[in-house]
């Protein structure tokens, strides 16, 4: 039986500015994948649309997520950077997961419950149906691994289920066509033809939180722009929130466990600890017993020195969309070409009459 090359997809919404959350929770991690894998880098507006954007916003944050994937280091000449309605197989794909997957899954989403708080009834079936074209994005490609932040783990074990699903109900159509690949899970050797997707994690889980509010997570909603730091920030700016950010008025602790009920000063070491590339214990050996102003200062600097390179980048390609543009469209030939004869198997599959 063959088996499925190693593929890694990931996507981010275009929503709003990118942050610091998105780059060192996410962003950073697709940079060094690209070196092993054929990655595919998706700004999914599809998915924007179930917060109802301004057209003329969506259209703006599409260019400038697809100029942040460019400046942090993706190389769009060797991987695919697209914008997700681009190619249409994304959404065909997804309506085939609706009748595959089961309302109950869906009713279980933390993310929804979230963003759909008590009116519930009034959410947007998108909102609802998110994690199946999350699951279709992904599996469209037949992607093996995604690399997302904690947050997402719930959606990828979805679209894990979704492909396990797919491979039971079709089992012997697959078998039949001779479509099925090798899914060792552990000692079984089952043959599908969906693959289980793995979630690459980072392993210090990097959880940014909001300068603001160190139990809410770093956000591009939240209304007060000193609750984020953005990649686009200046020098100035980024100094100005650290300032501002929220601590308490103890000094830094010496090790880690004395930060669990110190959620703000947690977060400004972890900050520190992802941008220098180390764990957070050793941070304090270096700053235990200091106050938050002189420690705020060197952040401030290590901040300046690893973002502002990125937000010159970011400002010399937003300068030209015409770049941008064909950078997504070029990404879209590339990635329609593999989704494609994805979706020529599924018909198959499925029982469509397709050609
Ligand atoms: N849901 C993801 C987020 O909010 C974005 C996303 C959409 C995604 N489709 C994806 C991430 C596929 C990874 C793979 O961050």
């Amino acid at each position: 039986m063959s088996e499925l090359k190693p593929l890694v997809f990931s996507g981010v919404q275009p929503t709003g500015t990118l942050h610091l959350g998105n780059y060192l929770g996410a962003l950073r991690r697709w940079v060094t994948l690209q070196k092993d894998y054929e990655c595919f880098y998706c700004v999914v507006d599809m998915h924007a649309l179930t917060v109802n954007p301004v057209p003329q916003q969506l259209m703006e944050y599409t260019r400038e997520a697809a100029a942040m994937f460019l400046a942090v280091g993706i190389d769009a000449r060797k991987h695919a950077i697209f914008n997700q309605s681009r190619v249409f197989q994304h959404a065909e794909l997804a309506w085939i997961f609706n009748c595959v997957a089961r309302i109950g899954w869906m009713n279980r989403m933390t993310q929804f419950k979230d963003k759909a708080g008590k009116e519930r009834e009034k959410a947007s079936l998108g909102l609802f149906a998110y994690p199946s074209l999350m699951a279709a994005d992904i599996l469209v490609y037949r992607a093996t691994h995604v690399p997302v932040g904690e947050d997402q783990k719930q959606h990828i074990e979805l679209a894990r289920d979704i492909a396990k699903k797919f491979n039971k109900d079709y089992s012997r159509r697959i078998a039949s066509l001779g479509l099925g690949v090798d899914m060792s899970v552990g000692d079984d050797i089952i043959a599908g033809f969906f693959p289980m997707v793995e979630p690459l994690i980072p392993e210090i889980s990097m959880r940014v939180m909001s300068l603001r509010d160190g139990r809410k997570k770093m956000s591009k909603s939240d209304k007060s722009d000193f609750s984020r730091i953005n990649i686009s920030d200046t020098p100035d700016v980024l100094l100005r929130k650290i300032r501002k950010a929220k601590t308490d008025s103890k000094p830094l602790p010496d090790t880690e466990a004395d930060l669990v009920d110190r959620p703000e000063a947690n977060n400004l070491v972890g900050i520190y600890a992802a941008l220098a590339n180390i764990d957070k214990n050793t941070v304090l050996m270096e700053f235990c017993g200091k106050p938050f102003s002189i420690f705020k200062q060197i952040l401030a600097d290590l901040l300046v020195e690893k973002l502002i390179p990125v937000a010159l980048e970011l400002h010399r390609l937003k300068q030209d969309p015409d770049y941008i543009d064909s950078v997504l469209k070029e990404g879209a030939i590339r990635a329609s070409a593999i989704a494609e004869k994805t979706m020529k198997q599924v018909r198959d599959i499925v029982g469509f009459l397709q050609g």
